[in-house]
């Protein structure tokens, strides 16, 4: 297994939501995020998966320091950032980034693209109002557009090419580590690949480590240097990409691959795909939290949490109790 030296440690990472009171009374928290540990490398491009709710987005705050957690820490580089300062938080912000699935939504639609852009390096002190400008046009075209597009507004861009505007609003501060929350699920499929592979460009070239929070395993897949699969607020398993989609060892990888055909092995194509809804985050099953949908479940599975183990020596780990067994 290569070594590669961390930039953001997440220990015992735990996030609960307080739930509004019901009609009826009852009053249960929101396990959105359970005991996670995850880090991500220098340079390193880190796949989170999962089904909608399983807590990914939640994850990504929590690594940020946008959300306090309810428990647990999270270092990025070196420092514990519940421990720190607001300003020395704020010096680190800068360093870390997050692009949305929506960037309507996440762009200020009455103000120019340039100005936006050129939010984040006035913010943090990086540059004066002419720098900024001139580097504005610079992102611009690192990002595929034109410098001239910086007097526009939002509403002026297609879909895929807004979204390529906050990539250029998210590398303004020069992080070192960027979130991207589902980043290409809004764009109509055709321009999916153009804005993955200006992400994937982008990391080689800026040595940029990457969170990617995604639905779909195959950029995952194409992006990623390693995975992490959550279920219900934890990681069930995680490993280098490759290993992790060629052999996955955890139930519920499996079924998320066998509704993937193209990625999935002829030997696991048999294996039956998801069956049965989500358990609420509310009120997660007892021990394994798949024992519901899971076809290998027997009684020793609802007795205790099984532990995310080493599977393999390349750092492949799986939290199953029978994992061996049905290998
Ligand atoms: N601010 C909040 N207040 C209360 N509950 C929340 C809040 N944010 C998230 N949740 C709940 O926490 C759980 C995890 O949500 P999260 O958005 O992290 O999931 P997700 O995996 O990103 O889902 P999706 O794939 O749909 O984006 C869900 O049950 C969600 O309803
Ligand atoms: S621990 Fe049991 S229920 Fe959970 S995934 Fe493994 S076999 Fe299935
Ligand atoms: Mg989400």
């Amino acid at each position: 297994m290569t070594t590669v030296p961390l930039l953001v440690e997440a220990k015992g990472l735990t996030k609960t939501f307080r739930a509004r009171q019901s009609l009826f009374g009852r009053r249960r928290d929101i396990l959105a995020v359970r005991d996670v540990d995850l880090s991500v490398g220098g340079q390193e491009a880190v796949g989170v998966v999962g089904e909608s709710g399983c807590g990914k987005s939640t994850l990504g705050r929590l690594l940020l320091h946008l959300l306090a957690p309810t428990a647990g820490t999270v270092r990025f580089d070196g420092q514990d950032l519940a421990a720190l300062g607001s300003d020395q938080r704020r010096r680190l912000r800068r360093r870390m980034q997050l692009i949305f699935q929506d960037p309507f939504g996440s762009l200020d639609p009455r103000r120019t693209v340039g100005n936006q852009i050129a939010d984040g390096m006035l913010i943090h002190g990086l540059a004066t109002d002419a720098q900024a400008r001139e580097a504005v046009g610079d992102l611009l075209e690192q990002v595929g557009l034109e410098p001239t597009h910086a007097t526009r507004l939002p509403h002026e861009f297609s879909g895929g090419q807004r979204q390529r505007i906050a990539v250029a609003r998210a590398l303004a501060t020069q992080p070192d580590f960027i979130v991207a929350d589902e980043p290409v699920s809004a764009l109509d499929v055709s321009i999916q690949a153009q804005v993955v592979n200006l992400l994937a460009d982008l990391r080689q070239r800026l040595g940029l480590s990457l969170l990617f929070i995604s639905h779909d395993l195959h950029v995952v897949r194409h992006l990623c240097d390693r995975v992490a699969v959550m279920y219900l607020g934890r990681v069930v398993e995680t490993g280098p990409a490759a290993a992790l989609f060629e052999a996955p060892a955890h139930p519920y990888t499996q079924a998320l691959l066998a509704a993937t055909p193209s990625l999935a092995r002829r030997r696991d194509t048999g294996r039956p795909p998801l069956s049965g809804d989500l358990p609420s985050p509310s009120d997660p099953p007892s021990g394994c939290s798949f024992r519901t949908r899971c076809p290998h479940a027997n009684s020793d599975c609802a007795a205790a949490v099984p532990p995310l183990e080493p599977w393999a020596s390349d750092g492949h780990r799986v939290a199953c109790w029978r994992a061996a067994e049905i290998a």
